[in-house]
């Protein structure tokens, strides 16, 4: 038997925009992007994330008021061919909405990525701190990890030139505390005062916006060539150390010192130092290089960070845990 020609087949009548009925008025629960398939959830911890954020099917899109929207592609027309009606909030909304979307980035570190995970002394530490979070080997202290290339934009490559940053929360009993620290044990100033002139210096020339997230430039180099006391830190920077193959096979240096005081009022000067399990290893400048064309996101994409999915071993293989330095006693 031929085939029904084209034209031969019955048409299905497209069923015509609903008018919003008067339930339709009736605030609803907070909006999901649309009617999402429900889902059955599952024992990884991506499943159990998915499984959060998921939506009952059949529930609607909705205003920033709760105010279910019955079409959410066609703007509000005089007439079907007719211009866009001020009158159609759900427009100016949704466009309002999407003009404030971006967070402005950094104005340093702007570039990073970070990991939830554990952190747990390998000692208890009971003669430097009485500090909840270092007394018990067998606590476990939550921690929120980001790392970070300083120059580059928000959009930059991962694998450029650049020194690393590490910045910590340890979220414990006693409040959250932060510890931050780049993968140089150096910095480029010795007064805070010139911060701004450093970074004026290394970010792109502001006459062309050239180059991104790169220090080869007459702006830095003029800055560094005044400011003897930067010179240390350049030959961290055209180091390997400034091409760290992964977040996971650098050195941490705290900025800051702390002054620890343990159970008999004794006080000490500590600063952390991060020291990677996995040991220390950076790329090759023409690797680098190449990584950055080919995949920006070289150091973020591995995640080898990232929180243990359950039964999965703890993150120690290959995250650097930190350790404190101890202080030379005497700095009481
Ligand atoms: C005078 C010196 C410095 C000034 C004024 C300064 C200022 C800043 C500012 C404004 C930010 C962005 C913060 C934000 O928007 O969230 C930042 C981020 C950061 N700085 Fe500094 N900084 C200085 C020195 C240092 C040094 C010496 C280190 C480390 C050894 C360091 C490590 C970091 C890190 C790791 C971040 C990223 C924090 C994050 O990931 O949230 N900074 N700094």
């Amino acid at each position: 038997m031929a085939e029904p020609h084209f034209d031969d087949m019955p048409v299905t009548p497209v069923p015509p925009t609903p008018s919003p009925t008067p339930d339709a008025m009736a605030p609803t629960a907070p909006r999901s992007a649309a009617p999402s398939v429900p889902f059955v959830g599952g024992d990884t911890a991506k499943q159990r994330d998915l499984a959060a954020d998921s939506q009952e099917a059949g529930s609607a899109l909705t205003t920033n008021q709760g105010l279910k929207i019955s079409d959410d592609q066609n703007s509000l027309r005089a007439g079907p061919r007719g211009p866009t009606l001020m009158e159609d909030f759900h427009l100016r909304e949704k466009i309002t909405h999407f003009d404030h979307e971006r967070i402005p980035e950094r104005v340093v570190h702007a570039r990073g990525a970070a990991a939830h995970g554990v952190f747990q002394v390998y000692e208890p530490l009971t003669d430097l701190t009485t500090a909840t979070l270092f007394q018990d080997p067998a606590k476990e202290t939550p921690v929120f990890v980001r790392f970070s290339t300083v120059a580059g934009s928000r959009g930059s490559a991962d694998t450029v030139r650049d020194v690393r940053g590490f910045a910590v929360k340890f979220y414990t009993e006693e409040g959250v505390w932060d510890l931050v620290g780049n993968n140089m044990p150096v910095f480029f100033i010795q007064d805070a005062v010139k911060f701004p002139d450093l970074i004026h210096a290394v970010k792109p020339e502001p006459h062309n916006e050239i180059p991104q997230a790169q220090s080869a430039h007459d702006t830095f180099w003029d800055f560094v060539s005044l400011t003897p006391e930067s010179a240390h830190m350049l030959m961290w920077v055209m180091s390997d150390r400034a091409i760290p193959r992964s977040y996971a096979t650098m050195e941490g240096f705290g900025v800051h010192t702390f002054r620890l005081v343990n159970g008999q009022g004794k006080a000490r000067f500590v600063k952390f130092h991060w020291k990677p399990l996995k040991g220390v290893f950076s790329q090759v400048w023409d690797e680098a290089q190449k990584t950055a064309g080919k995949d920006p996101d070289f150091h973020r994409r591995p995640g080898s960070c990232a929180r243990p999915a359950p039964g999965k071993p703890r993150p120690g293989a290959g995250c650097p845990p930190a350790v404190p330095a101890r202080a030379a006693d005497g700095w009481g």
